[in-house]
């Protein structure tokens, strides 16, 4: 049965009558709050956390508390849909699951619960590059339902081809290429713990389980590393890292080194900072899967994008991560709009977290959002169910917000219902 917003509002006032409140928070600040302390210190920083001072981060919300919605009376809201067309598939709401890696640190089940939520839904999910599950497991349980892959842009190749094969033969309908991480930002908040979930063998999980990678850990290797200071934490960390390296016999896998040997290469090879525009040439020639871009700020990329063949973009600064002091995502969108003119979808991300962000969004030329942090922490509070109430408050939030500004379909909502202050 679809999913009706006004039921999922009353189911929330009836369970409470009858003394049973949301496990999952229905607002931003209470959601994030309750994950907090479900989660480790290290697990907290390094979801929440941003670059630098997380100036970014707060614009990001700055930049949504900005715009204000101007609502429109008396104009048939009863019957309303949420449905949009995207890449030729309708999805029940202009809501997608952005591309989160090392889930792991948040629940031992990870993608795979955000997989089954996902087919529950109806919400694209797209499949991470650091995923803690590899892409073919999360495929399994998705039938048809739709789902994309993120990929860094990797210094081999031969590593970015067999990803993009992987994805093909897992039904991925899109290819997501993140542009804005060719190295890691200046996160204090991991930084002051010295905390990397990599380096523990987490969110590697594509590397581990792809044919090409593996050859690469065959291969002799004359790059010099730096010693790990010997200490009871370093070897623990050795031991999880076995642990969380493909195979079932411990031992077998600390003596082969191969664990140790997978997270040196991933941390080797995973991004290459010398990229540029005629790389997207190899991807272009790789697949005849959709390829957006994310991580687009600046009109003038925006157009590059159109140049160079590209389906769509992805306004994103990845959640405050990387700039710190970059443009809000809800500020760049206009003029990235106006540079686009409508020949490929624009979706965005970044700072969105409630249905009024999403409808804000759509009000000022987005196709769709993605929405990041917040499944995490409904993932990290409930699981599966979490990351379904999550993005069901959210769902419930735009159809509300929509109706009650005036408009019944997504086509009505253009920018004469927002205002920048
Ligand atoms: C991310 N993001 C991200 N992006 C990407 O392309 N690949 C990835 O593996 C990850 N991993 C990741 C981990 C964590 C913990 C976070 C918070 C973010 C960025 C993500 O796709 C998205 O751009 C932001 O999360 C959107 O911002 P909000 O909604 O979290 O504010």
């Amino acid at each position: 049965m679809a999913f009706s917003a006004i039921d999922w509002q009353k189911k929330i006032y009836l369970n409470g009558f009858a003394g049973k409140r949301p496990v999952v928070p229905t607002d931003f600040e209470s959601l994030e709050h309750s994950a907090r302390v479900r989660l480790s210190q290290q697990a907290y920083a390094y979801v929440s956390g941003g670059a630098g001072e997380q100036s970014t981060l707060r614009s990001n919300r700055v930049g949504f508390e900005n715009i204000k919605i101007v609502p429109k009376m008396l104009r048939d809201v009863e019957i309303r849909n949420t449905t949009i067309n995207l890449f030729g598939r309708s999805v029940p709401s202009p809501i997608l699951f952005a591309p989160i890696g090392v889930l792991e640190l948040v629940h031992p089940d990870g993608d795979l619960a955000v997989a089954k939520a996902a087919v529950n839904l109806d919400v694209p999910f797209i499949f991470s590059n650091q995923a803690s599950v590899a892409m073919e497991h999360c495929a399994k349980v998705m039938g048809d339902k739709p789902r994309w892959f993120q990929l860094y842009w990797s210094k081999s190749r031969a590593l970015i081809s067999n990803f993009i094969h992987r994805a093909e033969a897992c039904g991925c309908e899109t290819i997501v290429v993140t542009l804005d991480t060719t190295m890691l930002g200046w996160r204090p908040m991991d930084l002051n713990l010295g905390y990397l979930p990599f380096l523990e063998g987490k969110g590697i999980a594509q590397y581990t389980s792809d044919s090409v990678f593996q050859t690469m850990l065959d291969e002799p290797d004359a790059t010099q590393y730096a010693k790990l200071p010997l200490s009871v934490e370093a070897i623990r960390g050795a031991i999880g890292m076995a642990r969380r390296y493909p195979g079932n016999n411990l031992v077998a896998k600390i003596t082969s080194g191969r664990p140790l040997r997978a997270v040196r290469k991933f941390i080797d090879i995973y991004s290459n900072p010398a990229t540029t525009w005629d790389d997207l040439q190899f991807l272009r020639g790789l697949t005849k899967l959709n390829i957006i871009l994310k991580g687009i700020l600046h009109p003038d990329d925006a157009v590059k994008a159109i140049q160079f063949g590209m389906d769509g973009i992805i306004v994103s600064n990845h959640g405050g991560r990387q700039v710190d002091g970059a443009i809000a995502t809800i500020q760049a969108l206009p003029a990235v709009i106006e540079a686009v003119r409508n020949q490929i979808p624009v979706l965005l991300d970044s700072g969105v977290r409630t249905g009024a962000d999403v409808f804000k969004a759509l009000a000022l030329g987005a196709k769709a959002v993605c929405v990041g942090r917040p499944y995490v922490y409904g993932l990290a509070i409930a699981g599966q169910q979490g990351v379904e109430d999550v993005i069901h408050h959210m769902m419930t939030q735009f159809e509300l917000t929509m109706a009650l500004a005036g408009c019944s379909q997504i086509s009505e909502i253009n920018s004469t219902f927002v205002r920048t202050t």
